[in-house]
């Protein structure tokens, strides 16, 4: 078990203590999986700390995406720590494969898992990260039973199952809430239409982890666009 990747998701300060800025999330759902090794290697020189992986079941989420095999593969491809987002109606059969396959944070929904409390232990047992997340008609207040048990929520933007959707707002209250209810240590995080127009009240609203397919993948230079959204988040207007 690799505990430096694990232990980016234990709280988001860096190794001697500092809190850490907003952190980008790359999603690698947008990108060119002919190439997703040169991928992977553009978002590491452009600074990427942490991949975020989108596996859908085409039942929870009605799309399909990329199962363990193509986790493997990633692992095997970089060292970063991998974010995957387990899009599932039965989490529970795939937290082993997921994890054996190089998952270093395992996020799981609570519209699939009403009491998610076995299972984010389980994933604890397994060494790994534990996320939960909440899709946009989901009041977040149901999360608050189990907040003492993640290391990451991951609050959903728009209905899974697709890159390029529009951000709904409706994710911002729930950072807020987060800020004021969570613990520090819990990653506050944003799936969904994040991009240069949406990115900068993310972050206002207390979101620290973004995850972003679109707005960096299938851009010509990753490192130009890490740098433009960086901006944006600095921006006044
Ligand atoms: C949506 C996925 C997202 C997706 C985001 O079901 O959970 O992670 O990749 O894509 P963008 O950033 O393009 O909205
Ligand atoms: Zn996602």
């Amino acid at each position: 078990m690799n505990t430096s990747r694990t232990q980016f998701f234990r709280a988001p300060t860096t190794p001697s203590g500092a809190v850490r800025q907003p952190v980008f999330n790359p999603s690698l759902l947008a990108a060119d999986f002919a190439c997703l090794k040169r991928e992977i290697r553009a978002l590491e020189q452009a600074g990427a700390e942490v991949l975020h992986l989108d596996i859908m079941d085409g039942h929870f989420a009605p799309n399909l995406s990329f199962g363990v095999p193509v986790v493997e593969a990633v692992r095997k491809t970089t060292d970063l720590p991998l974010d995957v987002h387990l899009m599932l109606s039965n989490p529970e059969d795939f937290l082993v494969p997921f994890r054996k396959a190089g998952a270093d944070c395992l996020t799981i929904h609570i519209e699939a898992v009403p009491d998610p409390t076995r299972l984010l232990d389980e994933i604890h047992k397994l060494g790994a990260g534990a996320g939960l997340a909440v899709n946009p008609p989901t009041d977040i207040v149901v999360l608050e039973p189990y907040l003492e048990l993640c290391d990451l929520v991951l609050t959903m933007s728009v209905m899974p199952g697709f890159g390029g959707q529009k951000f709904n707002p409706v994710a911002l209250d729930k950072l807020s809430w987060l800020r004021k209810n969570a613990p520090d240590r819990v990653w506050r995080s944003v799936d969904g239409g994040v991009n240069e127009s949406t990115i900068r009240s993310c972050v206002e609203a207390g979101a620290n982890l973004l995850v972003m397919g679109t707005a960096i993948l299938g851009h010509p230079s990753y490192r130009d666009r890490f740098e433009f959204l960086r901006d944006k988040i600095a921006s006044r207007q």
